[in-house]
């Protein structure tokens, strides 16, 4: 190979803005104090980039096709399903053959053990599949596999750091799916940093992209998410890739969600729900019973609500502490919802219903450790608030959720009808959400057994349950 030329440029560490000279502060995150030097070479450009896939680096004719787009075919049988239904929606229905994608979370958040279950679906349905970790070894591997299930011979296992074998293996055992565990391990010789700093991190994934578009491979990438230090985060990456996936949850609880960021083959509003149990993780069918399991029995404060994620209708339990100050200056804490939002709501109780929080502490909760920032949930959050003001218990069959303005009107939210429709499949019999929904949502309803009441106000509120 003839020798490259070097140079050196500086890279934040955190979102890997690059630039000529060091700089205190980074110009694209406004970190302090990321900006390391590193040397690279000219290859390195040329293979990082934007992410662009040059023919001559993949051995192929570089060959332009008509724009007319039927002559491109899709079929579907180009996507792999993992067997993993949640996992298959949130990538779009499964993985695109030639793709990349990026699968990135805390340490310990379950990224290894996802794959390791994907890898044992693909190949037991006939997919050889390769599984390269440069965490692991195979010893340590097999104790993780042999929690999940038997495994095909379709599966096989390199512990490798060098980019340069890996790809060498990829080329002569032409698997169709490759999982990389993690890209934070990978180097290539080509780039003289560290393995995880940013143009490490970039130039792999440069060569994989190149791999994955060339030999029509589809590539699993598992990337650390670090919020600090000398590991580059793979936010680097997500430009370069066409799938990001965020494994996301609390440690201390046992599920999980994985969020799909960014996606060129489907929608992004997807989310999987995991349980990690003593077998891997195993998918939660009915996130909504499942989140709302152990909900106290006429408590009050309590209130079931219902957001949207993706395009699924999730029901949530939200709690309110409403409790007499004995400061001058009351406190209020959230936990999974936003601080100023709490507060702000608070305020519009106060002045359109008249009840007197102003010497009140108040704490309101999202059980499950799920952060919401849906403004559908206003509703649910005052009328929690209320509840626990009022030392009052709701019925446990009651749902609400609406945005709540600042004149104290509730608006209307969208998705009206399938939230409705949720409430309904898990026995819930009164519903209360924005007057405008009210309507299309009666004509709608399934059974007819669920009671809808719409609202104008947050009067009206009061009136209807108070
Ligand atoms: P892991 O998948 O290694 O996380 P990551 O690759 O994202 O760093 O492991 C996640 C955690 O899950 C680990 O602490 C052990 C636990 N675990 C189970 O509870 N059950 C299981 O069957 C497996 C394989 C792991
Ligand atoms: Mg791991």
């Amino acid at each position: 190979m003839a020798k490259s030329k070097t140079s050196t440029v500086f890279f934040c560490q955190s979102c890997g803005y690059e630039s000529a000279k060091w700089m205190g502060q980074c110009p694209g995150c406004k970190s302090w104090n990321t900006f390391v030097e590193e040397t690279i070479s000219k290859s390195a450009y040329k293979n990082a980039g934007s992410g662009g896939i040059s023919a001559s680096a993949s051995g192929r004719q570089a060959k332009p096709v008509p724009a007319v787009l039927s002559e491109v075919t899709v079929r579907e049988e180009d996507k792999l399903t993992t067997g993993i239904g949640e996992l298959d929606r949130v990538l779009g229905g499964g993985i695109v053959q030639g793709s990349l994608t990026l699968v990135g979370g805390d340490p310990g958040i379950g990224k290894s053990t996802l794959l390791l279950q994907v890898c044992r679906n693909l190949s037991g349905s006939g997919h050889k599949v390769l599984y390269i970790s440069g965490e692991e070894s195979p010893a340590q591997i097999k104790m993780r596999a042999d929690r999940i299930g038997e495994f095909s011979s379709q599966m096989y296992l390199l512990c490798e750091t060098s980019l340069d074998e890996i790809a060498e293996v990829i080329r002569s055992q032409k698997p169709e799916a490759v999982v990389i565990d993690s890209i934070q391990t990978m180097y290539n010789e080509n780039v003289s940093a560290a393995p995880g700093s940013v143009s490490q991190v970039r130039e792999s994934t440069g060569i994989l992209l190149q791999l994955a578009k060339g030999l029509g491979v589809s590539i699993l990438i598992v990337g650390h998410v670090t919020k600090e230090g000398t590991v580059a985060g793979p936010r680097v990456l997500e430009h370069m890739v066409d799938t990001v996936l965020y494994f996301e949850g609390d440690r201390h609880a046992s599920y999980r969600i994985l969020r799909g960021v960014k996606n060129r083959f489907g929608s992004t509003n997807e989310i999987g729900v995991f349980e990690m149990q003593e077998q891997g993780l195993q998918e939660v069918i009915n996130a909504s019973e499942y989140m709302l399991d152990g909900r106290p029995e006429n408590a009050s404060g309590s209130v079931v609500a219902c957001t949207m994620e993706g395009t699924r209708p999730l029901l949530v339990e939200i709690q309110a502490l409403v409790c007499h100050s004995n400061f001058g200056i009351p406190r209020r804490q959230t936990i999974g919802t936003d601080f100023n939002r709490v507060n702000l709501l608070m305020a519009v109780l106060e002045k359109r219903s008249g009840v007197q929080l102003a010497s009140c502490d108040a704490y309101v909760n999202i059980t499950g450790g799920l952060k919401l920032s849906e403004p559908a949930i206003d509703l649910g959050i005052v009328i929690a608030v209320l509840s626990s003001f009022k030392n009052c218990a709701l019925s446990p069959k009651l749902v609400a959720f609406g945005e709540v303005g600042l004149c104290g009107e509730v608006r209307a939210v969208s998705m009206a009808r399938q939230r409705v429709a949720e409430a309904e499949k898990l026995g819930f019999d009164t519903c209360i959400l924005p007057y405008v929904c009210a309507q299309e949502c009666r004509k709608n309803s399934q059974s007819g057994k669920i009671k809808i009441i719409g609202v104008r106000t947050v009067q009206d509120v009061m009136g209807s349950l108070f």
